[in-house]
């Protein structure tokens, strides 16, 4: 655990008042009964309630087997098909309804109802089929946020291929590592789309990621407008051109195991390489849906909008596959929230009138600094308010509540990870009150628990900072790093489980998070504990950071460090070693600002590039990144006798002082 005392950390979260929820939010709630959580809490049959949520093909024989720790199955022999669940099953009771609502960056508006998102997911689906796209088959999907993302999605669904989506922001670099990881031999992408007004020539990417890659997929292809923008390889297949070879087909959804993997999703971890975090069919829908029912309280009747992108896991889980399983309408926007104006948020709030808002703790910092002359303007009622992602301080969260929420509206604080599937530590909105800056109770079912460096478990509720581990599992974990269980087993198992172990009781997920459980049984998430960082909710992992860096020729030495951001929570410092004979200068300094744009994207662009003569060091060699960061966000030091040369980041904090 970091350097902290259990006083300091008392002194430091200093407690909150609690805000009761709104009667009338209270009369209308889903989860209204607080027997949910002793029903849902009876492990593990209580999760049966979760699956019945869905439409199964064939009902499971068993709820869980925890014979295999910790290869835990869920609702084992089941059979369902996730693209069923989230379109066809709704087509008797609302097939008019919008499923979902996509504001385009210039205004325009695309109401696709459950019928429409039928007929578009069977088309894709069985021009993919064409395609060759069997069964198991890894599909790579590059895409922005417009609707041929959760068809081509849902597509794949359909026909029983697992979809990994890379985020839109990614690099070809990072594209092509995903590509190559995932055994994928299908990509689909899109010609552009709309950032800020200006129309991105997206299909570039994919263009660079074929040299970078070992496999050879096809590509595939959908336009942002009628035509193809730009230069396209004659090489790939325009998606509209082939979905006219397949108007009016049907595709039978394709009856998949409860096990059988729905997806993967890459996500940052301890090493250069991203994870492919391999989610199951059945357990990660049934706890999708259900969080999405009782957490996000979802109705079929509701305007929901969470704008978060779907190429991470908010928007796979609480945009597309817990909404439409729910049978609600989901909003998408495609652009930024400040373009063209900064009350665009609003305006579609006000223009759609949203029900149900989620966004992330950066997001409401950055309404909170542009004013709440923004919000004022609009005229709209949510109900309900998600965070999700990174800590939210009480300040932020005060301002939320007061200027978005108008004081009537709850919120709900959602602790969850890509690993997780869904939300795990959140209040259900009805049955808690609401505690600024804390995530809130464990979510029915689910048990939290910390332990210290030894792995002994604290006492519940004490008050001190631990690693948050979670005991029991739960239907949507990961199955496992796709193509690694080994790696499974030693990032999320290994520290504080007994892996001799064949009882799934012994076995714990570390979750890589510093958590405090105050004596009301609230849970405040600290942040990460391992080398990832939380830049404006998206998690970056420091190596990955490093490496892109020393991709630069004259770099000798990098290493990068979190400094605490107002605004996007973390933002990574770069302290740099050049090669002999090379000085420092702002060349060179873009250099490397380029190289991390090159290997993973814009997003993660450094915010300081600091050159130094020398690293931190253990006498094993090994940097202090702490030390690094005590200097970044201008704190003591910490312990620095371990050290090589202990004069070292006394010298790099008077350089950065002086700079
Ligand atoms: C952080 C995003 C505080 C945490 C769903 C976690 C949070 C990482 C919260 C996962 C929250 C997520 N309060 N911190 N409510 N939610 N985090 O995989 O450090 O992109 O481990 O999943 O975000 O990030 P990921």
């Amino acid at each position: 655990m970091a350097e902290e005392t259990d006083v300091e950390l008392e002194a430091r979260l200093t407690e909150q008042d609690y805000f009761r929820p709104p009667a009338k939010f209270v009369g209308q709630a889903n989860a209204s009964d607080p027997a949910i959580y002793d029903e849902v809490g009876e492990f593990p049959e209580g999760f049966e309630r979760y699956a019945e949520l869905l439409d199964w093909d064939e009902r499971w024989d068993e709820v869980f087997d925890g014979s295999n720790p910790p290869f835990f199955e869920w609702f084992v022999d089941g059979k369902l098909n996730a693209s069923y669940n989230c379109v066809d099953r709704h087509l008797d009771e609302r097939k008019n309804q919008t499923a979902l609502l996509w504001e385009g960056s210039e205004g325009e508006q695309e109401n696709i109802t459950y019928q429409d998102l039928y007929r578009e997911v069977n088309e894709m689906a069985a021009a993919l089929r064409a395609q060759g796209v069997e069964e198991d088959d890894v599909v790579t999907i590059h895409l922005p946020m417009v609707p041929a993302l959760p068809i081509t999605m849902l597509a794949c669904a359909r026909i029983g291929a697992p979809h990994s989506v890379v985020f839109a922001g990614f690099s070809a670099q990072a594209l092509a590592e995903r590509v190559d990881s995932a055994d994928s031999d299908y990509v689909v992408t899109i010609d552009g789309y709309y950032r800020r007004g200006e129309f991105l020539e997206h299909i570039e990417k994919t263009d660079e990621a074929l040299d970078q890659m070992d496999r050879d997929p096809q590509v595939l292809y959908w336009t942002r407008h009628d035509e193809p923008t730009g230069d396209v390889s004659d090489d790939y297949t325009n998606v509209e051109y082939l979905l006219e070879d397949h108007r009016r087909e049907r595709v039978k959804p394709v009856s998949r195991d409860a096990e059988d993997p729905l997806f993967l999703m890459y996500t940052s971890g301890t090493t250069g390489k991203p994870k492919g975090c391999q989610h199951r069919t059945g357990g990660y829908l049934a706890y999708a849906a259900a969080t999405s029912k009782y957490v996000l309280d979802i109705k079929p009747e509701d305007t929901y909008w969470c704008a978060a992108d779907i190429g991470w896991i908010t928007g796979h889980s609480y945009i597309v596959y817990g909404p439409l399983a729910l049978g609600t309408t989901s909003v998408m926007y495609e652009d930024t929230p400040d373009y063209p104006h900064k009350g665009r948020i609003w305006e579609i709030a006000e223009k759609y009138d949203v029900d149900i808002f989620h966004t992330s703790p950066t997001a409401v910092r950055m309404f909170m600094k542009w004013g709440e002359q923004y919000p004022e303007e609009y005229d709209f009622d949510f109900r309900h308010m998600t965070t999700v992602g990174e800590p939210i301080q009480p300040e932020a969260w005060l301002w939320y509540y007061k200027h978005i929420g108008d004081e009537d509206a709850v919120i709900v604080d959602t602790w969850w990870q890509t690993e997780t599937g869904g939300h795990l530590i959140t209040n259900l909105p009805a049955l808690e009150d609401m505690k600024p800056g804390s995530a809130g109770k464990a979510a029915p079912g689910i048990e939290p628990a910390l332990v210290d460096d030894r792995g002994e478990e604290l006492e519940p509720a004490s008050g001190k900072a631990g690693n948050l581990i979670i005991k029991n599992p739960w239907p949507s974990m990961l199955q496992t790093v796709y193509g690694n269980d080994e790696r499974f087993i030693s990032t999320y198992w290994a520290d504080f489980s007994d892996t001799d172990s064949d009882d799934w009781r012994d076995w714990n997920y570390k979750a890589g998070d510093g958590a405090v459980q105050a004596k009301d049984g609230y849970w405040r998430i600290l942040g990460r504990l391992d080398d990832v960082m939380n830049v404006a909710g998206h998690r970056l992992g420091t190596m990955e950071l490093e490496s892109a860096v020393s991709e630069v020729e004259k770099v000798a030495e990098a290493a990068v460090a979190a400094r605490e951001d107002a605004e996007k929570g973390e933002v990574p410092d770069v302290y740099v070693v050049l090669r002999e004979g090379i000085e420092p200068s702002d060349a060179v300094k873009q250099e490397i600002v380029e190289a991390v744009e090159r290997e993973i994207g814009k997003f993660a662009r450094p915010s300081n590039v600091i050159f130094v003569d020398d690293l931190p060091k253990t006498r094993s060699g090994k940097i202090m990144r702490r030390l690094l960061e005590n200097i970044s966000n201008g704190e003591e030091l910490g312990n620095t006798t371990t050290l090589r040369d202990p004069s070292v980041p006394e010298r790099i904090r008077e350089q950065v002082q002086s700079d």
